[in-house]
């Protein structure tokens, strides 16, 4: 179970969870075909963004849950981007971290910064053993999050899905509860 105090703060960052009046930097980040070209799912439109916010959960209570929450710079009004922690399997105390950042708001480590959150709560708060971040292997961005993380290279699958029309490969990266210990 894992029910944070929102906002939860990071150093530069406020990680809330989704309110009605995020509606038009989603949209704006979520409709755009460069932010989601290595994304499962097309640019969505206004209502797909409303149905988002609305089905967003903040809480985990078991298997299946989720943290989605928006990523807001301190002393800004607005979010810039979004992370999510997966509570992918409770027998095996197993996490998966994903993020989006607005183009504008890139190049800051804001991603890096938030998803770390994520692998603290996941590891700290919520008792997982290994958190994975799984995805294409052209997104060189999102592998570098990854990686400034301390998160291993685990796997590099070939053409292991058909996605957009197109076969695309996967990476694996992947840290454990005692590797996280290790790097604090
Ligand atoms: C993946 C994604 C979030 C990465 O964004 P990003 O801004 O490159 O990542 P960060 O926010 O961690 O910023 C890292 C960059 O900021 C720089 N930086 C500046 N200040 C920094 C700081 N204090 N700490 C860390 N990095 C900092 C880093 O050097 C790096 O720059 P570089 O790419 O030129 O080396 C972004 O490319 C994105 O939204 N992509 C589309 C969605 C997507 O594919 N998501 C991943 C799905 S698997």
């Amino acid at each position: 179970m894992l029910r944070p105090e929102y906002p939860i703060e990071t150093e530069r960052l406020l990680l809330r969870p989704y309110r009605e009046g995020d509606i038009d930097v989603l949209h704006d980040i979520q409709s755009r075909p460069e932010v989601v070209r290595f994304l499962y799912w097309e640019p969505r439109t206004r209502e797909q963004v409303e149905q988002v916010i609305r089905e967003s959960s903040s809480q985990i209570e078991c298997e299946g849950n989720a943290l989605e929450l928006a990523i807001q710079p301190r002393g800004s009004e607005t979010m810039v981007g979004d992370v999510v922690l997966m509570y992918r399997s409770e027998a095996h105390r197993q996490g998966e971290i994903g993020f989006v950042l607005h183009p504008d708001h890139q190049g800051h480590g804001y991603a890096t910064e938030a998803a770390g959150e994520m692998l603290r709560l996941g590891f700290e708060q919520l008792g997982l053993h290994r958190i994975f971040g799984r995805l294409e292997a052209r997104n060189s961005g999102s592998a570098a999050v990854l990686e400034r993380l301390g998160m291993r290279l685990e796997a590099h699958l070939h053409e292991n899905e058909w996605v957009k029309g197109e076969w695309q490969s996967e990476l694996v990266y992947a840290m454990l509860a005692t590797e996280w210990a290790s790097l604090q």
